[in-house]
């Protein structure tokens, strides 16, 4: 017989079973939040997780022949409508038995295999969809060949992990003006939580373009932006910097073999640090030594139209023929910053572009020939 040790509850419930594993300790913080009645089940006597549940039954294992009786016994006794497990053998055993061990009671989620390897398959299938219509893209750097599909699904699989703002079309492009990159440093302009870094480290490393510069203040200050409605600066408001950048190089770390780097300061200090210095060191990436030409500059930082223009001002000069410079949301709902800087650079610059397309949200800007007629910094 059952015993279910009841703390609160009411209503149907749903048993969550093994209580244990870290998908049905997930599932139990969601439910818990959502006002969802819940009860936590185990075949371990002594389940550490029993004290996280606001109920607690035990039940045989799977496998022994009184499982089936004890659990329909539970799911009288306790009133239960539905059972979420992530165990895939338990699973697909309710999955088969349900039906006539308990008619009216069913699984909550779907088969955990499926679940756990959908982000893979969809990363395989985005892959070989691009692979198999590649962009026609104008450049006047010959392409290299691209990479292997299995290359590509990595990347796209470790990116999608990542939290951030890098929309596919972005990233697709990205990609492209990779493998039509000449050789030098990729230096990124707001970073935050890394994952438009992360891939363009990966590129840099799968194209042979060079090492990674990420600069990014990490100070909620840089954040405000004065956007027209104030919306995304209240939520800016609510993010921490400070935990922003431990998750950057906890999403950088591993996959950094002295290619990544980056400067916890404004884009303009940033540059004026660039150009006298070929070295960048710090405590979790050690040091990184810079080419001193920016083979793809991105910019993502403070989206003022000031902020804006001046990354551009103080980055671009880097920028030798052939090289990418990337105005990300140059389309933003919030505001017109990127947009007006961008447009104002290429009035400028005209004799100097030879490529300029928007695509996703990003401006994308291929130079003929350095801006002053020769680099900054050689
Ligand atoms: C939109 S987020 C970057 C998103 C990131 N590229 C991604 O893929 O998810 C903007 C970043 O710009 C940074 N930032 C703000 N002011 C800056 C400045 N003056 N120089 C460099 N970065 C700045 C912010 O700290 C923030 O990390």
């Amino acid at each position: 017989m059952n015993h279910v040790d009841q703390k609160s509850g009411g209503g149907k419930s749903v048993l969550i079973f093994p209580g244990g594993m870290p998908r049905s300790l997930e599932y139990l913080e969601n439910s818990l939040r959502d006002g969802r009645s819940v009860i936590g089940a185990s075949s371990l006597v002594h389940d550490v997780s029993r004290e996280k549940y606001p109920a607690w039954l035990f039940l045989p294992f799977v496998t022994e022949p009184e499982f089936g009786e004890a659990l329909k016994q539970a799911i009288s006794q306790a009133d239960i409508g539905g059972i979420y497990s992530p165990n895939p053998v338990i699973w697909d055993y309710l999955n088969r038995s349900l039906k006539e061990l308990a008619p009216g009671v069913a699984l909550v989620n779907a088969s955990p295999v499926s679940v756990e390897l959908s982000g893979y398959r969809a990363a395989l299938g985005q892959a070989r969809g691009w692979l198999d219509s590649p962009l026609e893209l104008a450049s006047n750097v010959a392409a290299k060949p691209v990479m292997p599909a299995m290359e590509m699904a990595a990347l796209f699989r470790h990116a999608d992990i990542i939290p951030g703002m890098c929309d596919h079309e972005k990233f697709r492009v990205l990609c492209e003006i990779a493998r039509r990159s000449p050789a030098g440093d990729i230096v990124e302009i707001g970073s935050w939580w890394g994952k438009s870094a992360f891939i363009l480290a990966r590129l840099a490393r799968c194209y042979g373009i060079g090492k990674l510069l990420c600069v990014d203040p990490w100070s909620n200050a840089h954040l405000v932006q004065n956007d027209g409605t104030s919306m995304v600066d209240k939520v800016s408001a609510q993010v921490d910097a400070e935990e922003a950048l431990a998750i950057f190089e906890m999403n950088l770390l591993p996959y950094n073999a002295n290619h990544v780097n980056y400067l916890r300061m404004p884009s303009t200090d940033g540059a004026r640090h660039y150009q006298s210095w070929g070295d960048v060191t710090t405590a979790s990436f050690g040091t990184t030594r810079y080419d001193g030409r920016i083979a793809i500059l991105h910019i993502d930082g403070n989206h003022s139209y000031a902020a804006a223009k001046a990354d551009i001002a103080a980055w671009s000069c880097f920028v030798p023929a052939g090289g990418w410079i990337v105005v990300d949301d140059y389309i933003w709902p919030y505001g017109d910053g990127p947009q007006r800087a961008g447009d104002e650079f290429m009035a400028e610059h005209q004799n100097r572009i030879d490529a300029a397309f928007v695509m996703g949200s990003a401006l994308f800007l291929q130079l003929s020939a350095p801006l002053a007629g020769k680099l900054a910094r050689a």
